[in-house]
């Protein structure tokens, strides 16, 4: 999310210091992963890569996998760039494809210059703010599928005529908070390569929006018990909306994952809040657009308002909201290619502040795992460990969301220890987990949804390192190991090793190998964001003027072990020198003549190239690519003044109503792209 609007406060209050030395000595730490490890289980996943989940993309496994990627950066790295237009290599092109307010249906009116669309016609429209996506493909070449699109906040100036309206701190137009409502959540889009230009199908019957109003099924433990039910769920099955979509997930069995994020402002207890309400961040004094504000009008249906307000108004929960914030929080399943299916709030992966959510590597008769971070100052990261052992050919199944139940409902969530020597420990999130004081959870908590409602409370008691903000993971198709963004922490004042740096204004990336047995792992850090200017411990990975980036925040794998790095930047010191990126490097290529596995150094850095800059304004963010990898898709967020046309390299004269969209970069010749 945008800096502008991201909540400054320490939510993690635990005593859980980092690590008690600080540590010049870390500086330079450099530990050295070993080359090409967990190879022999990497098997089928390669063949999914980012192409898409549907069975048509899924071969055997190879007979020898490659221990690294036979991909070379065929392009030179852009120079920064400062300008209301976006950036692509010589021999590239790109295209503004989908932005905010264009419709789905013939229902709504076209998108208005003026900001004067109605509620009604943004429910059937693009939602603002793109973030997380992925193309779900409908053919084997590639040229039409299915982009799912999250939209994570909205920018109430842009969306209205002269912004919200208000009077004294109360909303005053219904119409407004229920645009509001609907330019959040996701889209679903189908779109078309023809005449090498991409369109989106207009009324196509998959086209869909899921928005903050939408009813949606609550799956795993917390489904059909008192802490989810309200006076509009009596038995706790479903919840209204998904708010704050950020980062994405999509999953080996063909369904698209989203992510709740920076929900908890927009709900409010201004009366005596409990443990878990207090530990994650609801509001007690106003929500962030303020909806709950027009509680009570005359014109509300269903108490679409109220509900915001979970202060206790009621003798009983089944006739107040207390529980309704209680609803939000977690991964979501989407099932792109079945309409009218309902999505599905995911409980046992946890509830906190989801930045995204990445699959591990897939290994028959192993368990599906899943990487989530919480981002905010001083937070943790989590893997989720299903019970089910994968079975490949649920690859494409039949009811891709019954798998879902099959491999995301049951399971253990765990969450991580960065330990000193680079070993790290999976801490479970069960009642007989051992707490840093010698008890156990059940000794706070008297079952398993307590804990998930309180994820990040009970995370608390096992002594899991706090980061700095947790934002994508990424997993390498090649060698298996995962890849995380910390995407800064101005409010560090003790380092510790696997987050070195005090002050830590340019973020870093970690990455980890899982270990022999669930609970072990093994880390290094494999990037710091720097100006090329900043002193030696600053820029810890000698970056250049061609690839100095701060705030890294999207991070994906293509299939061919191609790490994207997208920045969400606000360090001066580098906004000064360019607008936010995109950069790319091929991790499993770096290794040194033992075969060792190296981080970005100085001798190295060249390989860390700058392919994109956004336009003035914006983040850049979301990843994904049509399975002939001849076409790539990304997110341009909260432009300032962009864009003018369809191309997306063009520069705006005058000012325009800013829209965030989509931007497609292919290659003049037709090409695979970035080789
Ligand atoms: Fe919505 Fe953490 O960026
Ligand atoms: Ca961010
Ligand atoms: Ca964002
Ligand atoms: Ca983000």
């Amino acid at each position: 999310m945008s800096k502008e609007t991201f909540d400054r406060t320490r939510f993690n209050k635990s005593a859980n210091k980092p690590f008690e030395e600080v540590l010049e000595a870390q500086l330079s730490r450099r530990k050295i992963l070993k080359g090409g490890l967990g190879l022999s289980a990497m098997t089928a996943f390669g063949a999914f890569g980012l192409t898409g989940c549907s069975a048509s993309n899924v071969s055997a496994p190879l007979a020898s996998q490659p221990s690294r990627s036979s991909a070379i950066l065929n392009f030179d790295s852009v120079a920064g760039s400062l300008t209301d237009a976006v950036v692509v290599p010589n021999g590239y092109t790109a295209q503004v494809l989908v932005p905010w307010g264009t419709p789905l249906n013939s229902n709504p009116q076209p998108w208005k210059q003026d900001g004067s669309n109605s509620a009604f016609d943004q429910e059937n429209s693009l939602g603002m703010h793109h973030d997380g996506m992925h193309f779900f493909p409908l053919s084997t070449d590639g040229n039409d599928g299915l982009l799912v699109i999250n939209h994570e906040y909205i920018d109430q100036k842009a969306l209205h005529p002269n912004g919200p309206t208000f009077d004294e701190g109360q909303r005053t137009s219904v119409d407004e908070v229920r645009k509001e409502i609907n330019a959040h959540g996701v889209s679903v889009v189908r779109v078309k390569l023809e005449n090498n230009t991409w369109i989106m199908v207009d009324n196509d019957p998959l086209n869909r929006r899921y928005t903050g109003a939408t009813v949606m099924d609550i799956s795993g433990p917390i489904a059909h018990t008192s802490l989810v039910s309200t006076k509009f769920s009596a038995d706790g099955s479903q919840a209204r909306g998904t708010l704050n979509n950020c980062g994405n997930g999509y999953t080996p069995w063909g369904t698209y994952l989203t992510c709740e994020e920076n929900w908890p402002g927009y709900f409010i207890n201004s009366g005596k809040q409990n443990d878990a309400e207090e530990r994650i961040g609801i509001a007690s004094d106003k929500t962030r657009y303020g909806w709950d504000t027009l509680a009570g009008d005359a014109q509300e249906r269903l108490d679409e308002f109220t509900r915001f307000n979970t202060t206790l108004t009621a003798n009983s929960h089944l006739d107040d909201y207390r529980n309704e914030a209680n609803g939000h929080g977690y991964i979501v399943e989407i099932d792109p290619y079945t309409a009218h299916s309902r999505a599905k709030k995911r409980t046992a992966l946890g509830r906190f502040r989801h930045e995204g959510c990445t699959f591990g590597k897939l290994t028959e008769g192993q368990p599906v795992v899943f990487y989530s971070g919480h981002d905010s100052r001083f937070e943790y990261l989590y893997k989720f460990v299903s019970e089910e052992k994968w079975n490949p050919a649920d690859s494409n199944p039949v009811n891709r969301l019954t798998t879902g139940d099959k491999y995301m409902d049951k399971g253990t969530l765990y969450v991580a220890k960065f330990n000193d020597d680079n070993s790290g420990e999976w801490l479970p999130l069960t009642l007989d987990s051992r707490t840093v004081d010698g008890f156990t959870l059940g000794s706070t908590f008297k079952t398993l949804e307590e804990i998930i409602i309180n994820t990040a409370g009970a995370a608390d008691l096992l002594g899991a390192t706090p980061m700095d903000r947790p934002e994508w993971c990424a997993v390498d198709p090649i060698t298996g190991t995962a890849y995380l963004t910390l995407t800064n922490n101005n409010k560090r004042k003790e380092g510790d090793s696997a987050n070195p740096r005090i002050d830590n204004k340019f973020g870093h990336v970690i990455r980890w190998d899982e270990g022999a047995v669930p609970t072990q792992f093994e880390w290094d850090i494999f990037l710091f964001g720097a100006p090329e200017n900043a002193s030696a411990a600053t820029n810890r990975s000698g970056l250049t003027d061609l690839n100095q980036l701060a705030s890294p925040d999207g991070l994906a794998f293509d299939p061919r072990g191609i790490l994207w790095i997208q920045t969400d930047n606000g360090a001066s010191e580098i906004t000064n020198y360019t607008n936010d990126q995109m950069l790319a490097v091929v991790p499993s290529t770096l290794v040194d003549e033992n075969g060792n596995s190296e981080v970005i150094n100085a001798s190295n850095q060249t390989q860390l190239k700058r392919f994109f800059v956004g336009p003035n304004g914006c983040e850049v963010t979301g990843f994904t690519m049509s399975p002939d990898l001849k076409s790539m898709f990304i997110n341009i967020q909260h432009p300032a003044n962009w864009p003018s046309s369809q191309d997306a390299t063009l520069i705006t004269t005058g000012k325009v109503r800013p829209r965030a969209a989509t931007v497609v970069i292919r290659k003049t010749d037709g090409g695979e792209i970035a080789v």
